[in-house]
Formats: structure tokens, sequence, C-alpha cells
């Protein structure tokens, strides 16, 4: 088959691989019906997350078609249409079954890689990293799915394939940056980064009752998205003052949870900018910090800080000021499968949109321009979404 491979840092080239197979009798295998690019991509394919090794497919966020099953998969059966969570989980461990999904214990079979930088392993990922496991990812024309039972959600007839496309992680991680914010009748919610992974946070900020939502970023595009989507108000942070717009906007008080978006790769106008991109560049630290720093600091005390962006290790990181307002926060990756249930009836209910997440669409052939256009989001592009056949 053909696929989406890394060939070191910036360099993706479409190949043959061979097809997979079913390994264990819990397996699935799907036809991808589209597969899209993810922020947290660019991440590893800028060098700025290691263990990546040439040859591996890359891809985390699909859906598609069940076109083989392994002997013990009971739910799922050949030609149901299903989307998976990025996240791969046994369904019967400690975590899985305190909803923790994305810290399965059992599905990241390189734990040890893990263990040393963060003491404990994570669940597996596709397409990201052998220290997330090492497994073929979703931007390829099939893709093993292990635990088919616990991972793949059928979805109904009636929303098409570009809309649940987004339930595999945007959404669900959104919805978790946005359910970690405890929202209460008269919040205010600030959300960092207008990306896919930002405007799904403040739609979901919408739909369990924030009264506001404010959006920060610098795209006109994506802002004037955040406005339409999710009547936020907005602040550019390249022309505006992000702490004192917000100070204004809230009488003085600040945001009651701030919500990252951003992520590493942050970037921004002054000082610390300039240290953070050095500091990256000669791999001192991992992390661009600005947005998440921001955040910290514009976060009311006693607030919510909830930090869906992707992080390493960060220097200058102000622990003092999280201490001193008493912020509580919260993060994680995304736990999809608790969430895309709920997530299915807000598509349902028209509360939720995604379908203007796709911008651009291309063939898997032409998927190494997708991510050219992606990281540099050229041509307004918010999401490059890939059909493999
Ligand atoms: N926790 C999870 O499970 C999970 C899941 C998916 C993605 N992510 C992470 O979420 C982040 C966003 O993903 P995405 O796909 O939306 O990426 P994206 O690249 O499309 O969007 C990131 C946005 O952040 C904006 N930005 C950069 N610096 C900023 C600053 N200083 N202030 C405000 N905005 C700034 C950019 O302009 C861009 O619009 C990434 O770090 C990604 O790794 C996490
Ligand atoms: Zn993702
Ligand atoms: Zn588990």
């Amino acid at each position: 088959m053909r696929a989406l491979c890394w060939n070191g840092i910036n360099d993706l080239r479409v190949e043959t691989v061979p097809d997979p197979e079913i390994v264990n009798p819990r397996d699935a295998i799907l036809k991808v019906g589209l597969s899209t690019t993810c922020g947290s991509d660019l991440h590893f394919i800028g060098g700025y997350i290691p263990t990546m090794r040439e040859g591996d497919v890359i891809g985390h966020e699909f859906m598609g078609e069940v076109v083989d099953v392994g002997s013990e998969v009971k739910k799922v059966k050949r030609g149901d249409r299903v989307v998976v969570p990025s996240f791969i989980c046994c369904g019967s461990c400690w975590y899985c079954k305190h909803d923790l999904w994305s810290l399965c214990d059992t599905t990241n079979p390189n734990a040890v890689m893990q263990q040393a930088a963060l003491g404990y392993p994570t669940a597996g990922i596709y397409g990201y990293t052998h220290a997330f496991g090492g497994y073929a990812g979703s931007h390829a024309t099939y893709i093993r799915v292990p635990h088919a039972d616990t991972d793949c959600f059928k979805v109904p007839d009636e929303l098409d394939d570009e809309q649940v496309l987004f339930l595999s992680d945007a959404a669900p991680t959104g919805f978790m940056g946005a359910d970690f914010c405890n929202i209460q009748r008269g919040d205010v919610i600030a959300v960092w980064g207008a990306g896919a992974v930002g405007q799904m946070a403040m739609q979901s900020a919408r739909a369990l009752g924030a009264e506001r939502v404010i959006a920060i970023d610098r795209y006109p595009e994506r802002l004037a998205l955040a406005r339409e989507k999710a009547h936020a108000e907005t602040i550019d942070y390249e022309t505006e003052n992000v702490l004192e717009r917000l100070e204004e906007l809230t009488g003085g008080r600040g945001p009651d949870a701030c919500i990252d978006a951003v992520g590493m790769e942050a970037h921004g106008p002054g000082i610390q900018y300039a240290y953070d991109r050095i500091k990256q560049a000669l791999r001192l630290e991992s992390d661009r910090g600005d947005a998440l720093r921001q955040a910290i600091m514009a976060v009311r005390k006693g607030g919510v800080l909830s930090i869906l962006g992707v992080y390493g290790v960060m220097d200058k990181f102000p622990i003092g000021v999280l201490m001193n307002k008493g912020v509580t926060v919260r993060t994680a990756q995304q736990h999809g499968q608790k969430y895309i249930p709920k997530l299915i009836e807000l598509l349902q209910s028209g509360q939720l949109d995604t379908s203007y997440l796709t911008t651009h669409r291309f063939s898997l052939e032409d998927s190494p321009r997708g991510y050219a256009m992606f990281k540099d989001k050229e041509d307004q592009i918010m999401r490059a979404v890939f059909k493999p056949s």
C-alpha cells in the first residue's frame, strides 16, 4: 500500500510499504476513508519531539471502513463506518476504567522509552514516535487498529466523513479542554490558539455554558472563524497588548479560565520569543512558551489553566505565579474514548460544527504538500485532509 513516511527532519515522502495485518485477535484493519494533519505532527516533523525513525508512517486522526477483524472482535464488523481516537486504549486497565484513556497502561510496547522522561508510560498513539509505541499511522491506505471493540466508534449515517473525522482528535481535545474549566454561569474563557483544537475548545466552552469566549491568535481568518462559529471576542496578539486587553474585557479581574491550544511552537512578538527560539534551535530546551506563560499571567486568581498544547521541557516556567494566584492546572493528552459518544450527539443536534475545519483536500500522493502548507499556514489553511483512495 501507499503511505506518508517521515524520513528525517522536514522530509516527508509517500512510499510503498507492506499492508498491515491482524496481529492480535482483538485487532481490526480499516480502509482509511479520511485522515488529517494535526499541530502535534509539526512538533516531530520539525525535530522537536525525538524518537522518530526513518520510514515511520505518520498520521493519527482518521476515520474509515472496517475491512477485517480478528477472531475476538465482537462489536465491530466488516463494513462498519467508524472513527477512531488517536490514543490506543485497552478498555480494561485501571486507567481506562477510570476514564483516563490516554494514560492506558497496556498499549505502549516501548514503555521503557518513556519511563525515564515521564516516570510512567502513557498509552500508545498512531504514527507518533517510538516513545509513544511506534505504531504505524493513518496517512495510508490501510491501518491496523488494536482493541477494535474499545477504539472503533460507529458513526451515524447522517453525519458525513468530514464531520466525523475530527471526532478522532481535535474535537475531543477541545471539548476536554473546556470540560477541565469547570464552567459556571457567567464565566469568561480565554483560548490561546485558534487552530482546529482552539476552535473546538471555543465551541465546547459555549456548549458547556460559558458566557463569553475570548480568542487570541494572529491569523485574521482564524480569528474571524472564532467570531463567526463560537461568537468569540478576539485579540490579535501582534497588534494588541494581550494582558491589557484581557484586563479591560474582564473588568480588571482576568478570565475565569485560560485554555492553551498552542503548544511548544508558540510564536510571539517579544524578546522572550527570541530567547526560546535560539534555545530550541540549539536543542537546549524543547518548548517555546510565549502563549503558556501569557495564559498563566492572564488567568484570574483562583482560576483554571487548561493546557491542551503539547509540551516537553520549558525554561523560565513561572510556577510561582500559578502558586501565588492559587491556579488549578488541568492538562492531558486527549481522552477521546470518554468524549466521542457525547460529541456525536452534539454534532447531531448542531451544537458542534466541525465542517469548516476541512479547508484543503489532497490525495495521499500529494500529502507532503498538504503538510508544507499546514506548517506555514498558507492560503488560510486550517487543516489539510487526505483521501487515500
Ligand atoms: N492534548 C492533546 O491531546 C492534543 C491533541 C491535539 C493537538 N494538541 C496540541 O494542540 C496544539 C494546537 O493544535 P492545532 O492542530 O490546533 O495546531 P495549529 O498549528 O493549527 O494551531 C496553533 C495556533 O496557535 C497560534 N499561536 C502561535 N503562537 C501563539 C501565541 N503566542 N498566542 C496565541 N496563539 C498563538 C498559531 O497562530 C496557530 O493558529 C498543538 O500543540 C498540538 O500538539 C494536543
Ligand atoms: Zn492530533
Ligand atoms: Zn487501558
